[in-house]
């Protein structure tokens, strides 16, 4: 743990339950006292916000993969100078629904050869890697419709389809074996209380 607060964020596809288990997990905590900031990405600060409705409504071709990962590592630089920095700073608990692992999956699904730019520029430009990440896992076909049962109008990424989804999963279990210190796994499956006591079990020694 670097910093005096506590760094910690959600990933997984879309539909994994991953932004429930944040909320959920942000609402225990505050409940036994730690105080505790819940953002997420792409957003997270005013700025950021703006960004990402370029990012999640329109055409799904809307921008070329590089433009994308412009765009998202510029809402994230947003996103840690405005709310994750000076609250760490303050000693707080941040939670982050999706972090620069999202980037390294999406966009590096998309196109492999891209996630060395994506490591690149959060090396020149964000630096701060969480303390912890859990990955939520689920199969691919009951996280996409989950995902557009929602009808969110932010189903630019889901609108991909299924082969994108498997990718997904594929790349998530990929970034649990490249950065096996601070990413651990759960199960998605099964009801909501019991994914919630599987992040408990996983914060265990975590938390300051
Ligand atoms: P999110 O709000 O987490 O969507 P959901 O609640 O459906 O999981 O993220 C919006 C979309 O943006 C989601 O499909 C994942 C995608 N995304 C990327 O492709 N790259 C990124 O770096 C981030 C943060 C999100």
């Amino acid at each position: 743990m670097s910093g005096s607060g506590f760094f910690l964020s959600f990933e997984g596809a879309d539909g994994s339950g991953k932004s429930t288990q944040a909320k959920r997990l942000a609402a225990d905590l505050r409940a036994e006292g730690y105080d505790v900031v819940l953002t997420r990405e792409p957003g997270g600060s005013t700025g950021a916000e703006e960004i990402r409705r370029l990012l999640v409504e329109g055409e799904p071709n809307r921008w070329s993969p590089k433009t994308e990962i412009l765009l998202f590592t510029a809402a994230r630089r947003d996103h840690i100078e405005r709310t994750i920095l000076p609250a760490l700073a303050q000693g707080k608990i941040v939670i982050s629904d999706r972090f620069a692992d999202s980037t390294r999956v999406y966009q590096g699904a998309a196109r492999a050869e891209l996630r060395a730019l994506v490591d690149t520029l959060h090396r020149l430009v964000i630096g701060r890697v969480p303390d912890l990440t859990l990955v939520i896992d689920i199969d691919a076909k009951t996280g996409l419709k989950r995902g557009l049962a929602r009808n969110s109008g932010e189903d630019r990424f889901e609108e991909l389809g299924a082969g994108f989804q498997q990718k997904l999963r594929d790349g998530y279990r990929r970034l649990l074996t490249d950065f096996p210190d601070r990413c651990i796994g759960i199960d998605g499956n099964g009801d909501e209380a019991a994914v919630a006591q599987r992040v408990r079990a996983a914060l265990k020694g975590h938390l300051p």
